[in-house]
């Protein structure tokens, strides 16, 4: 399994000074939690003066918690674990994180023209500059999604 790991991180790790704002909520893993976390962004994002990366910030996060979501209600739980959403900003750009306790990680898929799934992986990679996954490194395992949405 090691050997297989994406490097941790993602441009937040690799320059942490450059992110100085930094908003966290952590969300029930249900399947209304898309739907706060687009809310979530509009408020924030305006009042980071980030108007014109609501509007893509909010179908990438969409996404991202929708398959945040689905991962782990496909899982046995005692207690349901969250998911939890990062929104870190360096004044100009945006970058997601979401994480939720699942260690496996995402698979683009290629929809075909009659598939009505497998295309949310594509919007987030269509919406972002970059994107990736990382698992942490300690507890409490499970991984990050992320993605970096700059304007134009
Ligand atoms: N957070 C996640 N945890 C585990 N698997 C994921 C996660 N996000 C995506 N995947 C996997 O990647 C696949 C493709 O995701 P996506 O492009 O959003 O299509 P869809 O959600 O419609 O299947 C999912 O079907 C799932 O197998
Ligand atoms: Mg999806």
């Amino acid at each position: 399994m090691e050997a297989t790991r994406a490097p941790v991180g993602s441009p937040f790790h690799r320059c942490p000074e450059s992110w100085p704002r930094q908003s966290h909520l952590e969300l029930g893993a249900y399947r209304s939690a898309a739907g706060s976390a687009r809310g979530h962004v509009a408020g924030v994002l305006r009042e980071w003066g980030l108007r014109e990366l609501v509007e893509p910030t909010e179908y990438v996060i969409s996404e991202l918690v929708a398959n945040s979501v689905l991962a782990t209600e496909a899982m046995q739980w005692l207690i349901r674990p969250p998911v939890r959403l990062w929104l870190l900003s360096d004044g100009a750009a945006v970058l997601v994180h979401v994480w939720d306790a699942i260690a496996a990680a995402p698979q683009p898929r290629v929809a075909g023209p009659e598939d009505e799934s497998g295309r949310g992986l594509a919007i987030v990679a269509a919406l972002s500059a970059q994107w990736g996954h990382h698992w942490p490194p300690r507890e409490p395992g499970g991984k990050v999604t992320w993605a970096l949405i700059t304007s134009a």
